[in-house]
């Protein structure tokens, strides 16, 4: 059987990074979640001083990025790959709210996506990769064999994701993350290197009123029509 590159793009926060995992498992391919390092490169960013709410040096990370070492180390008992910085899990440390309110303006340096893009895309060499992002059909791999761009509105992802987290025992108030997506969707989609845009072949999927059964579905069937 022939194996694929599937890249799914799309708004943060529509579940898309749920889908892939479910998708890759499916298919017995591997799943790379991108987002994931961004949000472990900001972190490091957070660690070293480089960020601030109000402050960021960006040279100074620059300088630095030969210090960080990225890489997923699958989870039995999760049953997904896990995020590490340096050797340290962060898996749980990426996820928070503080690290979602600075990863984009740090995924917006040129220096740091060039870094991730060439890691991505050795992890692409074999093929058999549901990769999920914002640049994954446009700059990772313009030629994957699908590519679906994922939406919904605002409104529905910000309640998703308050949801998810506060089953996580954050404390946050739907609000202050209701800007954050919206925020975060601004600044990817105005960015100079690589915006968030859909590939002109990528498939819009608006899962606004999708469930995640149906959604998974229609995905599989796009899936298996190019195998
Ligand atoms: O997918 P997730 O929401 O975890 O991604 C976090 C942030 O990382 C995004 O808001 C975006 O700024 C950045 N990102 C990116 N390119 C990717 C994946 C994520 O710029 N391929």
């Amino acid at each position: 059987k022939k194996k694929i590159i599937i890249a799914i793009d799309g708004h943060s926060s529509t579940g898309k990074s749920t889908m892939a995992k479910q998708l890759a498992k499916e298919l017995g391919y591997v799943y790379v979640d991108t987002g994931a390092m961004y949000r472990a490169v900001a972190l490091f960013a957070m660690k070293q001083g480089f960020i601030k709410s109000d402050f960021f040096d960006k040279q100074a990370l620059i300088n630095s990025l030969d210090q960080l070492s990225l890489s997923f180390i699958f989870n039995e008992t999760r049953g997904f790959a896990e995020m590490y910085l340096n050797n340290e899990n962060v898996e749980d440390q990426i996820r928070t709210l503080e690290v979602s309110a600075q990863v984009s303006v740090v995924a917006a340096v040129s220096e740091v996506r060039r870094l991730l893009v060439a890691q991505q895309q050795k992890m692409g060499e074999e093929k058999g990769i549901v990769m999920d992002g914002r640049d994954i059909g446009t700059v990772v791999f313009p030629n994957a064999e699908l590519k679906l761009f994922v939406t919904a509105s605002a409104e529905i992802r910000a309640k998703r994701r308050y949801d998810e987290l506060l089953a996580k025992g954050e404390i946050v108030s739907y609000d202050e993350i209701f800007q954050n997506v919206v925020e975060r969707d601004r600044i990817d989609s105005s960015r100079s290197d690589s915006p968030l845009v859909k590939a002109a072949d990528a498939i819009e999927i608006d899962n606004s009123n999708l469930s995640r059964e149906q959604q998974f579905e229609l995905i599989l069937k796009l899936a298996h029509e190019r195998i």
